[in-house]
């Protein structure tokens, strides 16, 4: 029997509900597989917020280091949206991502066939997309320096952030991007703003020299504005998505949207070494939280890249991800990817009819 020590950490919101339904999930498939996991629970976020007033105490920070593996549900909260930007829930996760050192996510989105209908897109436009985002995610704006709000001679206030790469961060990322599109259908498209921002021009000369190392991969270059458009335009024509940590996190929600739903889009985030944290492509919905509504795909479904991504299981994973698709055949859905005709489950019955489905 192979022994894995798991770190959950379900944090905010609809954060609970999904997990309790991943950790059933993991339970059943650990015993058919003969995998025995060892789950222990940390604080992030909000909640960490309210028990230890810090957002990532240090605690969580080691229980994740001395694990094989971490998974996330979500974090943040209305209760939370007024402390200062280091005190927010969101500096939990990105402390989090930071910390483990997870420079690369990867954010696949695929279309099942039997979620067509719940795209706001036509048919003809959806069918058949299978894009992988590997958005960068310990650089960029996100963390440049100098940032804050500060105050100007005038006595006006003066936000800044800045968008910064090193050749090194571009190259790393831009390695785990062309080895994901090796493994895919062999198309990479970087996408920057190098039209006007240095960085990007910085970014795009990166990856090209990169290029040569990898002559069964065809790369592409786009603007993140075009790359935007032609998202919904025509997504067909992407395989894989290289971009830097803002353009990623935007372009990300949008090619979430194509599947139907964001609820179904699970992510990996990984660094050179150490644990991966796999944690759904959507926040917390706080709106929902506690109503038995959620929809807990794309936990189960994070839950699944662990087993693949970190703890080569791929037998494992892909039983989870058959039975994923089992319960949408069957036609159980939850709010959010709802239809004509389909039965209407609440978050804890989408995780027993999966269960189900898994035990058959
Ligand atoms: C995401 C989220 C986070 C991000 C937030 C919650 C900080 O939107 O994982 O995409 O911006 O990275
Ligand atoms: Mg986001």
């Amino acid at each position: 029997m192979t022994h894995y020590r798991i770190t959950l950490l379900p944090g905010d919101g609809i954060g609970p509900e999904i997990m309790a339904v991943a950790v059933d999930v993991l339970k059943v498939v650990g015993n058919k597989f003969d995998i025995e996991f060892q789950f222990q629970e940390a604080l992030i976020g909000g909640a960490a917020i309210d028990t230890t007033g810090e957002p990532l105490p240090s605690a969580t920070l080691d229980m994740c280091r001395h694990s094989d593996a971490v998974l996330l549900a979500a974090i943040g909260g209305y209760k939370w949206d007024s402390l200062p930007s280091d005190l927010r829930p969101e500096a939990g996760l990105l402390g989090l991502r930071a910390g483990l050192g997870l420079f690369a996510n990867l954010r696949p989105a695929i279309i099942l066939p039997q979620l067509i209908d719940a795209s706001t897109l036509k048919r003809s436009v959806v069918e058949g997309v299978d894009i992988m985002v590997v958005r960068e995610l310990t650089g960029g704006i996100y963390f440049g320096k100098p940032r804050g709000i500060f105050a100007t001679e005038t006595g006006e206030k003066r936000g800044v952030n800045t968008m910064a790469y090193t050749e090194s961060e571009i190259e790393r990322i831009g390695r785990v991007a062309f080895e994901a599109a090796r493994k895919r259908r062999g198309k990479l498209c970087s996408v920057d703003k190098a039209n006007v921002l240095e960085v990007s021009q910085l970014w795009r000369d990166r990856i090209t020299q990169l290029s040569p190392e990898y002559p069964d991969v065809e790369l592409s270059h786009m603007y993140v504005d075009n790359a935007a458009m032609q998202l919904l335009r025509a997504p067909k024509q992407f395989d894989t998505i290289v971009t830097g940590n803002l353009f990623g996190d935007i372009l990300s929600d949008a090619a979430a949207m194509l599947t139907g739903s964001i609820g179904m889009l699970p992510s990996a985030s990984l660094g050179a070494s150490g644990p991966g944290v796999f944690e759904p492509v959507h926040g917390s919905a706080p709106d929902i939280a506690g109503q038995d509504k959620a929809n807990p795909l794309a936990q189960v479904l994070s839950a699944a890249m662990m087993l693949r991504y970190s703890l080569n299981q791929s037998a494992a994973a892909d039983h989870i991800e058959q039975g994923v698709l089992q319960v949408l055949q069957r036609g159980d859905r939850t709010g959010d990817i709802m239809s004509q005709g389909m039965n209407l489950l609440g978050c804890g019955a989408m995780g027993e009819a999966l269960i189900q489905a898994l035990e058959e």
